[in-house]
């Protein structure tokens, strides 16, 4: 089977984690690297957790270190969440992997300029990392296929009531990589928000062996819901989209990101109902979810 080559930007984070277990060993997918970018803890500990995640699943993945600040904004991770480390829940063996030297817009542009087919794009966390590689390196856009993100949403936000965490985090980010050309699948808080775990599901991963021991202990301190009333697993929908896009219902809509004032990260959509204007409906916005379906593959991947 053909495997679509894939780089994950990603700020590990627990949510982040269960969508690395499932990438990391799908069929379908090459992923060719791990870039990581302070978000939900500082880029030291988000470059540390995802060395640990491909040590202990023995991945021969490599791991690139990000940047360590959003563009403008200050940044205000979210241990509340994840924890201290970003990954609490679970004590890791000793950690003897090591990133690769280069920064990680070096080695994404160099990774994407040799590759004989078109990367996807997929960033689980704040934008920081793209928005500089599509800017300092735009000649890299021929050759992605498509950026499929976890960010922003159309019915209100988790970080404020306007903005979801990775958007508000680094707004201005988000606007380059939204407005750069790049076709854009954007996984929205709409419809991650019901991307859930339950506590049945969580049992059986647990049961499955050491990599689901591992998450279960990472869900058990996750702090993004409860596993009784769902966990909210947002991450894992951008890695969903790539091997089911039909789990999901997709509309073409004009997003705008918001960068300035009490809105700031707000992914803005445009409405139908106004009359067609220059700004053309680009995004491929996830409009809904089957939720059930979504569960089901979920705990089906993890209990491989
Ligand atoms: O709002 C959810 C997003 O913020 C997820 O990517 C989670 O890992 C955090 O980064
Ligand atoms: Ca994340």
């Amino acid at each position: 089977m053909k495997k679509r080559p894939i780089i994950i930007d990603t700020d590990p984070g627990i949510d982040d984690a269960a969508a690395l277990c499932i990438a990391l060993r799908h069929p379908e997918l090459d992923v060719k690297l791990l870039s990581t970018v302070a978000a939900n803890v500082t880029v030291d500990k988000t470059t540390a957790n995802a060395l640990k995640l491909t040590q202990f699943l023995d991945v021969d993945v490599p791991v690139a270190r990000g940047c360590a600040a959003p563009l403008l904004k200050t940044l205000e991770p979210s241990s509340h969440i994840h924890g201290e480390s970003g990954m609490d829940g679970y004590e890791f063996p000793p950690l003897t992997r090591k990133p690769l030297e280069r920064h990680s817009v070096e080695v994404m542009r160099k990774m994407i300029m040799e590759s004989p087919e078109k990367v996807t794009l997929v960033p689980i966390a704040t934008h920081t990392n793209i928005a500089i590689l599509l800017r300092m390196y735009p000649e890299v856009m021929e050759n992605i296929e498509e950026i499929v993100t976890m960010g922003g949403g159309v019915a209100g936000g988790n970080t404020t009531s306007a903005a979801e965490f990775n958007i508000y985090n680094d707004p201005h980010a988000a606007a380059i990589v939204f407005s750069s050309g790049v076709p854009v699948t954007m996984l929205g808080l709409n419809v991650t928000g019901r991307a859930l775990l339950h506590m049945d599901g969580a049992l059986k991963i647990r049961e499955s062996g050491p990599v689901g021991e591992m998450l279960y202990g990472l869900f058990r301190f996750y702090r993004g819901g409860t596993l009784e009333a769902g966990l909210k697993i947002h991450d894992a929908c951008a890695i969903c989209y790539l091997v089911h896009p039909e789990f999901f219902t997709a509309e073409k809509r004009f997003i705008e990101v918001a960068t300035e004032g009490p809105a700031a990260g707000a992914t803005v959509m445009r409405s139908n109902l106004i009359k067609a204007d220059d700004r053309e409906p680009k995004t491929n916005v996830c409009m809904d979810i089957d939720s059930e379906k979504f569960e089901e593959w979920f705990v089906g991947e993890l209990c491989k």
